[in-house]
């Protein structure tokens, strides 16, 4: 599989991640494993979970899929190929939703646990808190690397705003920024007015910061729940505006011509942005994330990309910046 470079570490990650949000939970425990295998034997190296993962469903209070994670990392015996992503901030059981310097390190090492490694190679601050002084978040997540237990940074639910200052406190004292941003992202892009809880979606601002400053682009839930390629899900609730629906249409009519499902052309409009862009695909099925995978086959021409990209886009006019 193809790589992009994370931030500006010097390494590279796969092209597709793979996310493992239900797994061990509404993806049964089989299911998960052939789609780890899958994705393996695909060549994808990068994974994503999060220590909530995913105490919110019906008859799972307990973090199901680090464990699973761990678990599958340590009968493959692959882990020294693998990326392995994590993240701290949201509330679960006992655990309240904050970055306070305590909580971090306490999820940090549960998470090292659950996951069975010794170092996590990415961490993500999964939501802001508003509440922490930035200093003390940068610091403690600065320790926490220094000391091994982490290696990488990356931010998810922030503002842009926040994530320039994070990493603007973080230079002045040498210590390691956010590498990469984690947010709401897809093709389709969503109302104004949209309510997504703590999810933030995708913002002018945030692709013009990610640009500047070298971040890569983690785009979370990118399909939509599969909407580009399936009758029975409709353009999802925030996201129904006249240039979405001709977005879709858009997509239907290239995924026929490139005889691939839509979500895979979605998934190759992500990873061909010029800004390194790593879609975190979910799948509940091999099937699935073969579709998913065919992404990394499709190429657009001249006009296939300029029709994609004209309907509407994220990021400003370069020259609205820079040279005015
Ligand atoms: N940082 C954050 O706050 C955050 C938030 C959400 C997710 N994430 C990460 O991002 C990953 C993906 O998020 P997501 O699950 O919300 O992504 P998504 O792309 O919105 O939804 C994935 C679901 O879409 C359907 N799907 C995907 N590919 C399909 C295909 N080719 N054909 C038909 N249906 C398809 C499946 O639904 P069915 O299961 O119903 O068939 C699948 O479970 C997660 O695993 C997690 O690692 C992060």
């Amino acid at each position: 599989m193809e790589t992009t470079p994370l931030g500006a570490t010097g390494e590279r990650v796969s092209a597709l991640c793979l996310g493992t949000m239900y797994f061990g939970s509404s993806v049964d425990r089989e299911t998960s494993f052939d789609i780890l295998d899958r994705y393996y034997e695909a060549g994808g190296r990068f994974l994503d979970t999060a220590n909530i993962y995913a105490t919110w469903v019906d008859g799972y209070d307990e973090p199901e899929s680090e464990p699973l994670v761990g678990e599958w990392l340590d009968d493959c015996d692959v882990r020294a190929e693998m990326t392995v992503a994590t993240k701290v901030g949201f509330g679960y059981g006992d655990v309240d939703r904050e970055l306070d310097p305590e909580t971090i390190r306490q999820e940090v090492e549960r998470s090292r646990e659950r996951l069975g490694v010794d170092t996590i190679d990415l961490l993500y601050a999964h939501v802001d808190d508003p509440a922490t002084p930035q200093t003390d978040v940068m610091g403690t997540f600065a320790d926490i690397v220094d000391d091994g237990a982490v290696r990488h940074l990356g931010a998810s639910n922030f503002p842009a705003w926040r994530i320039a200052r994070a990493n603007r406190i973080a230079a002045e004292r040498d210590w390691p920024r956010f590498e990469c941003v984690q947010p709401r992202f897809s093709y389709l892009i969503p109302d104004r007015d949209a309510d997504f809880d703590a999810q933030l979606p995708t913002t002018d601002e945030l692709v013009d910061y990610c640009d500047q400053a070298d971040l890569t682009v983690l785009p979370y839930s990118p399909t939509l729940r599969g909407c580009y390629g399936r009758d029975d899900r409709s353009i999802p609730e925030g996201y129904v505006r006249t240039e979405n629906r001709l977005k879709v249409r858009l997509v239907s009519e290239l995924a026929e011509r490139k005889g691939v499902d839509g979500n895979a052309v979605a998934l190759a409009w992500m990873v061909g942005r010029d800004q390194p862009t790593v879609p975190v695909v979910g799948c509940s099925s091999v099937d699935q994330l073969e579709q998913n995978l065919a992404a990394l086959d499709v190429s657009f021409t001249d006009e296939e990309q300029r029709r994609l990209d004209a309907i509407e886009s994220y990021g400003f006019d370069e020259w609205d910046l820079r040279e005015a």
